[in-house]
């Protein structure tokens, strides 16, 4: 099969992918220069919206509607605007095999591709029951969600069966993020989770009351402190029941699975240096090898704002990390000088009429201010988090455009704080005077 050959080629076709190949357009690209390789079947889309509006029963998304670069208020790239720019798009396409040194990369149908500069932007990939040999994980309507494929077998499934009992298993964004569309389909949802509280990786207990309890008055069940051990299924291999460790075996025509996530770095393994789980860059997201570039879930980059070298599996990190890595490129090209990527974390989801959003670190202590009773006709609550005598990190449920932009200054400043409780009794206001 013939080789060819790109200037620039991005491996992987989602957020990153999508994001980086506008911004090498605004720098300037020439007609043929940059391929996206991408395992999916669609132009790169905005990847947070299979969890949310994509399983709506009415008014759903759909592609073209979510393409990037419209989840930050950006143009959309329809396939055309690549065919437009000359960006060749090879959809389909799984890259199986990397040589770095050789900077080739070879396809699952065997066809070769070779580069001056490569981005790599695979994401990552969900970690599966199957993998601790849970018994009976392989069963049918057992789903996973990572790409439009996997929210195409949900939608498929959830229309197969009307009122039915979904399981959800696990307590992260996805768990909350599908429990909730899930009843929002009017299927009769449980969720299951190991830890004391929801999303214990970002919640404090107290916010995660406000979230378990509004969850229970819309009718979900929540099931904490265990976890499945195995499904039973039926003559059709349908799933029927998930059996958990504490002997409770729940009912179920549906389960949703979200256990974590893994970045997909296997193509590179033992070719470049990894650190934390991820592909090692510098503040521009070039990675131990000579023109590989690493941007997205799978980068672990130096975060200037704690002095720490991280991986965050956020999409707002995914567009503005591809747009540094693209803009270094270009810059070292010219020779020209670039700053280092100098990024606030920013996280946030969307569920029922919720939304929240946190800007910053949550470590240290924390303190809750506001409204965060669930029966609230309109709560509205956030919390500081406060490390050495400065608040370093902010959340904030139900807030405006304005107060959302008061928060992140806040986890960005890092003002001092005499007195925690100041905090308690200021709540917002302490975020809107800074
Ligand atoms: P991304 O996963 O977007 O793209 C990777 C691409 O590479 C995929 O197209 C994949 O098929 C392809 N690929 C991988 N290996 C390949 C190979 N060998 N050959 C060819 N192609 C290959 N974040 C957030 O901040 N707010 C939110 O609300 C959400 N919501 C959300 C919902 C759901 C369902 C998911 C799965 C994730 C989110 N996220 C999120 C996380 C966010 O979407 C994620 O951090 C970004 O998509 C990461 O962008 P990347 O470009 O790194 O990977
Ligand atoms: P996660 O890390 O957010 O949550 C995983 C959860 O799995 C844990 O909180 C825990 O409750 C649970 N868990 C772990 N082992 C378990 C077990 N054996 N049985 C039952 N539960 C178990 O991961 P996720 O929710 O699967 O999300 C996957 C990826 O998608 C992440 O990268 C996430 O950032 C991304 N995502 C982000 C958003 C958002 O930012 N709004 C939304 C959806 C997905």
């Amino acid at each position: 099969m013939a080789e060819k050959h790109f200037k620039y080629i991005i491996i992987g076709g989602g957020v990153s992918a999508g994001y980086a190949a506008r911004e090498y357009v605004k720098q300037g690209l020439a007609p043929g220069e940059l391929a996206i390789i991408s395992k999916e079947a669609v132009a790169p889309y905005e990847r947070p919206a299979l969890s949310k509006a994509y399983l709506f029963p009415q008014g759903a998304a759909r592609l073209p509607g979510f393409h990037v670069c419209v989840g930050s208020g950006g143009e959309r790239l329809l396939p055309e605007w690549y065919t437009e720019k000359g960006i060749e798009l090879l959809l389909s396409t799984e890259i199986v095999k990397a040589d770095l040194p050789s900077k080739t990369l070879t396809s699952a149908a065997g066809a070769t591709f070779t580069y001056d500069i490569l981005i790599i932007a695979t994401g990552s990939t969900v970690i599966k029951l199957s993998d601790f040999g849970v018994q009976g994980a392989d069963a049918k309507n057992i789903f996973y969600l990572r790409e439009i494929d996997d929210a195409d077998k949900l939608v498929a499934a959830i229309q197969a069966k009307p009122n039915g009992k979904a399981v959800i298993v696990g307590g992260g964004y996805i768990g909350l993020e599908l429990g909730a569309t899930l009843k929002i389909n009017n299927l009769d949802v449980t969720m299951v989770y190991p830890e004391p509280w929801c999303m214990p990786r970002l919640f404090t207990a107290e916010i995660a009351a406000f979230y378990e309890g509004y969850y229970a008055n819309k009718g979900i069940k929540i099931i904490k402190g265990t976890v499945a051990v195995g499904f039973d299924s039926d003559a059709n291999g349908d799933v029927t029941a998930v059996k958990l460790k504490d002997g409770r075996v729940l009912d179920a025509d549906i389960v949703v699975v979200g256990v974590g996530g893994r970045p997909l770095t296997t193509l590179f393994k033992g070719q470049v240096e990894e650190e934390k789980g991820g592909i090692k860059t510098d503040g521009f997201f070039k990675t131990s090898i000579t023109d590989v570039y690493a941007v997205g879930d799978v980068a672990t980059f130096p975060l200037k704002l704690y002095n720490e070298i991280r991986r965050v599996e956020h999409v707002d990190h995914a567009r503005k990390s591809a747009e540094h890595a693209v803009k270094a490129i270009k810059a070292n090209s010219e020779g020209k000088p670039i700053v280092e990527y100098d990024y606030l974390p920013f996280f946030y989801s969307r569920t029922f009429d919720l939304s929240w959003q946190f800007y910053g670190d949550n470590v240290g202590d924390s303190v809750l201010f506001g409204d965060a009773d669930p029966t609230s006709a309109k709560p509205k609550f956030g919390s500081y988090w406060i490390k050495d005598g400065k608040v370093v990190g902010a959340f904030l449920e139900s807030g405006s455009p304005d107060e959302n932009k008061a928060i992140a200054k806040v986890a960005r400043l890092q003002p001092a704080v005499a007195d925690p409780k100041q905090l308690i009794t200021e709540g917002l206001n302490f975020a809107s005077k800074i």
